[in-house]
């Protein structure tokens, strides 16, 4: 891993003088462009305090973690057990909050309400100004009484997937395929490389904790949240788990680490009829096939490989021997089986939002406590404490964590077991050591043209051969064809001196990229999950049809899910799979430019029918009737020199 030895010793060098920067830039007043803020010279809190044994580096983490909890009041303690959005304000700006959409200011949550842990909401479109951001967040922090350091999260940002509730598009960050994309790679090594190169790009500007990998198994295949998962099978998905973990951990878990929330613990794979349970109509998992063993395979190998936080996910198991509420509210799931079946000694961060109605995008949300409703919001924040979990996300209540001990509910020493297991995490990212980012580095670092290659030649490679006939492709000669062009803008068949027609019948040649089938559901935040079936619609399939009858057609599915595409199987003289691409990777393939081929393998079977799906059950793998494509297929193009 050569690219990220090089950047980890540019960043020890850039973490050498920066705190001399960062003081020098500030006396030296406002940055070139005058308006971004800046850093403060001093800590505002009295030297003495930069004395006391919690900050001085040449302690134990233990002996540092202890020296800071016994000096921390049940407030302070409460608030590390929050863990919720935080957005930049206005150029860079601590966020004021809004009252409408129940957002309190980046002011309150570290100031008033003690939090310390925050995941990023929104894309990153200027990566000078989230650093400054960051470090003006960071230097917020140590204004308060203890100086505890902030850790910011964030969902997977390296990609395509654009929904608040489940990633951010890549932006500025390179861009890679979805994490099924890299396991239609089969690659394991592919795979650290892109985790190293994802660690690289978050500690530039300050991201220290990734809300992934997500290793649910896509064994229900109409379930909205397949397209960031590793596929269906649970084997490919352990040793991809163990690369993942590899590359944003690093050599040694510490502070060039990324810490890693795995998700969606005992595994989210199993949803009644394929919904999911952001939704009250979702929350069901079951297991008609007995086959709760196989979704915790991928979870053995994580905690083996050091996984370091672990997230339950919404649902509540239905008819196994563990009761029927949320996994998070569920002491059978988190103590039991994780903690002490399967050993696991980390953190447990529950799903966001499991104790407060709120809106998302507009949208009303109900707590996800599912198989708990009835509960108020006291008892629901004390059953999951109770339960064994850690942190709440996607909270911001430290009120009823005080309260529940000051009424006598629940011990401090409850909250001591939790708050020590985050305040450790803090210390060996070294946050309290190293609080700030290089503003100048993240710069260099995020999307730089090498980080930028890779993902492209990933986006290539993750390309999935599902029919090729007479080996049409790679085409060539296409110079003399002309092109009839849907799902992508037509400038980039121009930029390649390709002849673009507006109709099939004036056509050679189409070339199609399709969205894989899913029915619009309502709502704002809704809307972003791709759910229900995988099928197109009658008026959709005689619209392909007409196509596929007047000119021959190379189709790309973008297989967020596993979509049912006989007819497409049949018809179009060349099928792709895709899990995240560019219009100029499919380009790239199409035309073998550059020697561009496709190498990936299905990481999931594609059904024959809707009836096939239904009449399948939800926890178990590879069982729809005659699958039109298997797991693992993928041609090659034929070696014709
Ligand atoms: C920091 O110093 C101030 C002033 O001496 C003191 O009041 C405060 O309690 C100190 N903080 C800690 C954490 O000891
Ligand atoms: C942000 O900066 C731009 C350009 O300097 C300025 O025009 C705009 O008014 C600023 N917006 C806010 C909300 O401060
Ligand atoms: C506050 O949030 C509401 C609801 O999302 C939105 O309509 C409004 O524009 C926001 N106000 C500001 C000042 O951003
Ligand atoms: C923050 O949240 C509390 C409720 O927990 C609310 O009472 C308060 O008004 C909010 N303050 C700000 C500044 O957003
Ligand atoms: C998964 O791996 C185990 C052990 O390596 C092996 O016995 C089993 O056959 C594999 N299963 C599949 C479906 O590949
Ligand atoms: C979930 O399972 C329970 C128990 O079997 C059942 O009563 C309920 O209708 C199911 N579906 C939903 C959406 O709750
Ligand atoms: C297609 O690309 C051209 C050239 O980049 C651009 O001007 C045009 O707006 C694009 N069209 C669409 C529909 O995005
Ligand atoms: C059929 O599918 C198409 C494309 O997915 C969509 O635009 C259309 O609204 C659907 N029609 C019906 C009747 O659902």
């Amino acid at each position: 891993m050569v690219a990220s030895t090089l950047f980890k010793r540019r960043q020890n060098a850039f973490v050498a003088f920066f705190f001399a920067v960062s003081f020098i830039s500030t006396a030296s007043g406002l940055s070139e462009s005058g308006k971004r803020p800046r850093i403060r010279a001093t800590f505002p809190r009295p030297a003495e305090n930069e004395t006391l044994p919690y900050r001085d580096v040449s302690l134990c983490i233990d002996d540092r973690v202890e020296d800071l909890l016994q000096r921390m009041t049940l407030e302070e303690k409460a608030g590390q057990l929050f863990h919720t959005q935080l957005q930049m304000g206005p150029n860079g700006t601590l966020d004021l909050g809004n009252a409408t959409a129940q957002r309190n200011s980046t002011d309150n949550m570290i100031g008033e309400k003690h939090m310390t842990h925050f995941n990023l909401v929104g894309n990153v479109d200027d990566v000078r100004m989230n650093a400054e951001w960051y470090n003006l967040v960071q230097e917020r922090a140590l204004r308060t009484r203890l100086g505890i350091p902030i850790t910011l999260s964030s969902d997977p940002r390296h990609a395509f997937t654009e929904n608040i509730g489940t990633g951010f598009a890549a932006n500025e960050f390179s861009q890679w395929p979805e994490s099924l994309g890299l396991a239609a790679m089969r690659d394991p090594d592919m795979v650290q490389t892109f985790a190293n190169i994802a660690r690289e790009e978050y500690m530039a500007i300050g991201i220290r904790s990734a809300l992934h990998p997500q290793i649910d198994l896509s064994t229900e295949p109409r379930w909205a949240r397949i397209g960031n998962t590793m596929g269906e099978d649970a084997n490919l998905t352990s040793q991809l788990v163990v690369a993942y973990l590899k590359g944003f951990h690093g050599e040694e878990f510490g502070t060039h680490s990324v810490s890693t929330v795995t998700k969606h613990f005992p595994g989210g794979g199993p949803m009644e009829n394929g919904e999911d349970s952001h939704f009250t109509y979702g929350k069901n998992q079951t297991y008609p096939g007995k086959n709760f063993e196989y979704h915790l395979i991928p979870f053995k190998a994580a905690i083996a490989a050091g996984a370091r936080q672990m997230l339950p996910y919404y649902s509540r198991p239905i008819g196994t021997e563990y009761e029927e509420v949320g996994f998070a509210f569920n002491k059978g799931i988190v103590t039991n089986l994780l903690r002490k079946e399967l050993g696991f000694k980390g953190i447990v961060v529950s799903d966001w939002g499991l104790i407060t109605d709120t809106y998302i995008r507009g949208q009303y949300m109900p707590a996800r406590a599912w198989g708990v409703e009835y509960l108020t919001e006291l008892q629901r924040a004390a059953r999951i404490l109770e339960a064994g979990v850690d942190q709440f996300g996607g909270e911001q209540r430290p009120e009823l964590i005080v309260e529940l001990v000051n009424t006598g509910v629940v011990a401090e020493k409850r909250l001591d077991v939790s708050v020590r297991l985050l305040l450790r995490e803090k210390f060996t990212l070294g946050l309290f050591d190293n609080p700030f980012v290089d503003v100048e580095a993240a710069e260099q670092v995020v999307g730089n043209p090498y980080f930028v290659r890779l993902g492209q030649e990933a986006q290539r490679k993750a390309y999935t051969l599902l029919k090729n006939q007479d080996d049409l492709l790679p085409l060539k000669d296409a110079g003399n064809l002309k092109f009839y062009v849907e799902g992508f803008n037509i400038s980039y068949l121009e930029a390649r001196n390709l002849h673009v027609v507006d109709t099939p019948e004036e056509a050679d040649l189409a070339l199609i990229r399709l969205q894989a089938p899913y029915e619009p559901r309502p709502g704002g935040f809704e809307a972003a999950y791709h759910a229900g079936s995988l099928a197109y619609n009658a008026t959709e399939k005689a619209r392909q049809a007409a196509i596929y009858k007047a000119v021959p057609t190379i189709v790309d599915v973008y297989l967020d899910r596993p979509a049912v595409i006989p007819e497409i199987a049949e018809s179009a003289v060349a099928l792709l799979g895709s899990f995240g691409s560019s219009p100029e990777a499919f380009l790239d393939v199409v035309f073998g430019t550059d020697g561009a081929h496709p190498l990936g393998k299905l990481p999931f079977d594609l059904p024959r029918s809707m009836e096939a799906v239904e009449a399948s059950f939800e926890d178990l793998p590879f069982d729809t009737k005659d699958p039109v494509f298997r797991f693992g297929d993928g041609l090659r193009f034929s070696q014709n020199c």
